[in-house]
């Protein structure tokens, strides 16, 4: 068969980078254009067998090999485990800055100067307050409300409150948006612990840092002013630093495909945070530690990975999308656990989560998979020496991703090649089927319905 060669729409000259491909349903051959090591999905789409063919698409569920956008905040090399906020290692970043500052690096792309800084601070001290009807909201969970539950209702009412986000092309609007989530999310957070617990929930207070104030709304009791020991608002902050972004997780990925309909970012950022919540993404920190109490002690280990082996349980805190090399997050929360240990009670579960480890790391079916423990295999541990009950870890990943959230919210109004995210799929169901009235209508005997139930928990109330 006679080879028939084209060309895309964008054009190859001799000497750009392409690709060609020979469909050998046809036998013709295409050239395709290669940019920062991709070719563009819509370039397959001329690759038809005739006329009338749709043309070819790619299948890719879950996005594993597919770039949904470009983005200048946050660069990450799994195989080298190598992590950089707008080219600034993770690791000096935790070092010299605080929290807010790399939160102002992820949205603005630069460092703040001393002036621009002390802005920022400012603007996000002075909104921390919620409107009181949110507290009404709060009010309104069951007692046993899941936090992340409460936060996720709670970011999505905030764009109640400020229906003036919905204009997304203000340049006003956005930053105010921003300033608001980094903001209030902490407090929203805070609130939903207080109630969980059954406590009065505790106003913002101007004068301590973000890391502080964050303490003393789940902490504070009587006392007039709840000053943190700063061992641990130093490690709380480091913790916010390394959950503030990381490129196109699936959170972000939510936040960016639910913003790409132009919604307000209030209801944006919600996505993520339901997102956030599985416990295959933020909801590993509060699997680890439920992991690491089932497991108990250091005996049980060699069972529990004969256990993950056979695939009747996972070993939470472990593996990584694109990670496959040591999670550089999890080696710099390693380094503060010492310093949080000192300040708090020794935590025994560490013992077991430091010889999960090493037994992992020794056994070839983690190795040969390239399974390493990420971000957060010891996070929870260090929640809990904070005091913080294990419901609460997740909302200690929503607060600083909110910044990581906002950063790729800001940037996708900028692209140029920003469309409302609507994949394609593969049909694989029935096609023009003669519709059967019900009096016709045969089937298995078995009536479709949920399962036998499980045992309620016990609840308060009706
Ligand atoms: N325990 C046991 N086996 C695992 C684990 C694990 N934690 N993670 C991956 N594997 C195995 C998996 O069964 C598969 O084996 P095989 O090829 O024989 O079927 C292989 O490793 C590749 O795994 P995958 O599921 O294809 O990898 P993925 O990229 O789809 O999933 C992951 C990534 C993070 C969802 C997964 O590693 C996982 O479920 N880990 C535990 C949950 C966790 O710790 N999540 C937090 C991620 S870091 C924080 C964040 O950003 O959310």
């Amino acid at each position: 068969m006679a080879t028939e060669q084209q060309t895309t729409e964008s054009g190859v000259g001799s000497g750009t980078e392409s690709l060609t491909v020979t469909d050998n349903r046809t036998g013709k051959t295409y050239e395709l254009p290669i940019a920062d090591g991709t070719v563009r999905g819509l370039d397959l789409r001329q690759i038809k067998v005739d006329d009338d063919d749709f043309g070819l698409m790619s299948y890719d569920p879950a996005f594993t090999n597919t770039a949904s956008c470009r983005s200048a905040i946050t660069y990450i090399d799994g195989e080298a485990g190598i992590l950089e906020h707008r080219g600034y290692s993770i690791a000096e970043l935790c070092e010299k800055s605080t929290f807010l500052e790399v939160a102002y690096l992820l949205i603005w792309g630069e460092l703040p100067t001393k002036a621009q800084l002390e802005r920022w601070v400012f603007d996000v001290t002075h909104h921390t307050f919620v409107h009181e009807d949110l507290k009404h909201l709060f009010e309104g969970f069951r007692y046993d409300a899941h936090p992340m539950g409460m936060l996720l209702s709670g970011v999505g009412a905030l764009s109640t409150f400020y229906p003036d986000a919905k204009q997304i092309n203000d340049e006003e609007e956005r930053y105010m948006a921003a300033v608001r989530l980094i903001a209030k999310v902490p407090t929203l957070a805070a609130f939903s612990y207080r109630h969980n617990m059954g406590l009065p929930y505790v106003y913002p207070d101007n004068e301590l840092s973000f890391a502080e104030n964050f303490l003393s709304m789940v902490f504070k009791k009587t006392e007039a002013r709840h000053t943190p020991k700063p061992e641990l608002t130093k490690a709380l902050d480091v913790l916010f630093i390394l959950h503030a972004d990381h490129e196109q997780n699936c959170s972000t990925n939510a936040v960016r495909g639910v913003g790409s309909s132009d919604v307000d970012p209030y209801s944006a950022v919600a996505a993520g945070v339901a997102a956030l919540y599985g416990p295959l993404h933020g909801g590993a920190n509060e699997a680890v530690l439920r992991m690491l109490r089932r497991i108990d002690s250091v005996d049980n280990i060699p069972d529990f990975l004969a256990r993950v082996k056979d695939r009747e349980e996972k070993l939470m805190g472990f593996g990584h999308r694109v990670y496959k090399n040591y999670d550089p997050r999890a080696r710099i929360i390693q380094e503060h656990m010492d310093a949080v240990f000192e300040a708090t009670e020794y935590n025994p579960l560490v013992e077991i989560a430091r010889e999960l480890e090493k037994q992992a790391l020794a056994d070839e079916y983690f190795t040969e998979r390239k399974l390493y423990p990420n971000v957060d295999f010891y996070s929870g541990i260090i929640y809990e020496a904070m005091g913080i009950p294990t419901d609460m870890f997740t909302l200690l990943f929503a607060i600083p991703r909110t910044a990581g959230w906002v950063a790729q919210w800001m940037e996708m109004q900028e692209d140029p090649d920003k469309k409302i995210a609507r994949p394609r799929q593969i049909y694989t169901g029935e096609r023009e089927r003669s519709y059967v009235a019900m009096a016709d209508r045969e089937g298995p005997e078995k009536i479709v319905g949920p399962p036998a139930r499980r045992p309620k928990r016990p609840r308060r109330g009706a």
